[in-house]
């Protein structure tokens, strides 16, 4: 399963990469807002920091500007990924940067038929936001198991990418769920790391040894 960072920070990218456990990242115009810097100097200064696939979401909200933006975005990088939302245009777009042989990531799916769609253009990707569902009190966890069932009845390629993650049980239950990627906050990703009986045993192990040295 490989982990994705949701996030524009580029010290949270640096830090989580060097943890060995990043394979790419997911920014959303959100995150860009965030990071306070525009968009194309993002994704280049991301792409200086991480090597694999870098989501970067278009604004137009017609085909023909989101193809024309996803043009140049995918000029910054070679693993530059187009996030496209998942309406009409959206699909055209989709299609013709797959017959382009520019990746995609078909972003806001909330249900199977959804993503089902996605896959029919030709998606890299398909990101259904978990938390998002879980907010509006549905399972967002169904989604991703309905999903791979799909994909799998039809050996589509598109890959499942578990996003709007909130906390650790989030990334277990899509890795249980065989989602092929979980896009997890930076602190997300840090939870990963900890449980209370490690800290403890290392304190113990620590303490023992203080003692044998006297
Ligand atoms: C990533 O691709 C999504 O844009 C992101 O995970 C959405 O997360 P949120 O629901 O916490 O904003």
């Amino acid at each position: 399963m490989e982990f994705f960072i949701d996030t524009g920070d580029l010290e949270e990218i640096k830090t989580a990469y060097s943890w060995g456990i990043v394979d790419g990242v997911t920014t959303n115009p959100s995150l860009v807002a965030k990071a306070g810097i525009d968009q194309k100097t993002l994704i280049k200064n991301i792409s200086e920091i991480v090597d694999g696939p870098i989501s970067a979401e278009v604004i137009s909200t017609d085909s023909k500007g989101m193809l024309e933006e996803a043009y140049e975005l995918a000029k910054i990088h070679k693993n530059v990924v187009i996030k496209l939302p998942m309406t009409k245009d959206g699909m055209i777009a989709c299609n013709q940067l797959s017959k382009d042989g520019i990746k995609t990531n078909v972003t806001l799916i909330f249900s199977a038929n959804q993503a089902l769609l996605a896959a029919k253009n030709g998606a890299t990707y398909v990101s259904p936001f978990i938390g998002r569902l879980d907010d509006i009190g549905q399972t967002g966890m169904q989604l991703i198991g309905e999903i791979r069932e799909i994909f799998d009845n039809f050996a589509f390629e598109t890959k499942i990418l578990a996003a709007s993650i909130r906390h650790s049980d989030h990334v277990k239950a899509s890795a249980i769920m065989a989602s092929d990627v979980a896009t997890v906050p930076f602190k997300v990703l840090e939870q990963l790391f900890h449980h209370p009986l490690t800290k403890i045993g290392l304190e113990k192990f620590l303490a023992d040894h203080e003692k044998s040295l006297k």
